[in-house]
């Protein structure tokens, strides 16, 4: 049986519409904003920040972007996010990852008003996470969760194996789940048998930027497999999922690109959006 592809483009542009319409049938006074602040020269954040802010802008969204140079001490980027937390025509504020060395992305994040965190990656957020609050999840851990709510899936019981433990997607992924019965196991580059573990997943989500990591022979049939992983090779976009041979055996899979990728941006829009609205009747 070859596994039915889940169409990441489709649904983005789906949830975008929606938001574009709830945005242009309200009657604030004004529009939400995203501030993104992009640290140093790194080609795929710069890429990302950019799909980022054209998707803003696709809303009926205003953005703006801070450029600071990858020397910049810690000092001045909290002294930049104190600004922005005080400017009320900021909404969202987006600090990119990853981070130069000399900065602590403990210490940024935690530096924006919660309120304002669209990342979600804040303290006080992955907490409220951990208590079953989702109001600003991370965009990619939404964007999975949506993308497998658009197939018969009962969430209760099933072994998810999330390979990767980052910030990002893994573990605000991790207590999503949790939070909705599921099994969850998390793992690392230290995972010992690696195989031993996704061979017993009925859902594998992978997010670790290392193309083809999983293979026909580490999963069972009929898994769901979501691949959040993304490298280049040959100039060519790729996930950590060996696509081709997957598919096969696979019930549902997600491309690369084409699935997680634009979920995410759009998921971000709908952090955005959610926290305006909270904003505007503070
Ligand atoms: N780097 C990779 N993914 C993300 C994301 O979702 N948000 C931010 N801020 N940085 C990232």
């Amino acid at each position: 049986m070859t596994a039915h592809i889940l169409d990441g483009k489709k649904l983005a542009l789906e949830i975008e519409q929606q938001i574009a319409c709830e945005v242009n049938e309200s009657n604030f006074s004004i529009k939400p904003k995203l501030a993104v602040i992009l640290v140093g020269e790194n080609s795929a954040s710069q890429l990302y920040v950019e799909k980022k802010q054209l998707a803003c802008v696709r809303v009926g969204f205003e953005t703006q972007k801070f450029e600071l140079p990858s020397s910049i001490s810690e000092q001045e980027v909290l002294v930049l996010i104190q600004k922005l937390n005080q400017d009320s025509s900021i909404h969202g504020i987006l600090v990119q990852l990853p981070l130069p060395a000399q900065l602590s992305t403990e210490h940024v994040m935690n530096a924006i008003l919660p309120i304002k965190d669209v990342d979600g990656f804040s303290s006080h957020n992955i907490g409220l996470l951990a208590h079953g609050n989702e109001f600003l999840l991370s965009a990619t851990a939404r964007s999975v969760l949506r993308l497998l709510e658009t197939i018969p899936l009962d969430f209760k019981g099933k072994h998810f194996v999330i390979v990767g433990h980052t910030l990002v997607v893994a573990r605000p992924l991790g207590f999503a789940l949790v939070a909705r019965d599921a099994t969850v196991t998390i793992t690392n580059k230290f995972t010992q048998n690696l195989s031993d573990l996704t061979q017993k997943a009925d859902v594998i989500v992978s997010a670790v930027g290392k193309p083809s990591l999983i293979t026909n022979e580490m999963v069972k049939e009929n898994v769901i497999a979501v691949d959040v992983g993304i490298s280049r090779v040959n100039n060519k976009v790729v996930g950590d999922l060996d696509f081709e041979n997957l598919k096969e055996k696979a019930s549902y899979i997600t491309p690369v690109p084409g699935g997680v990728g634009p979920v995410t941006v759009s998921c971000l829009l709908e952090n955005t959006w959610n926290s305006f609205k909270v904003q505007m009747q503070l």
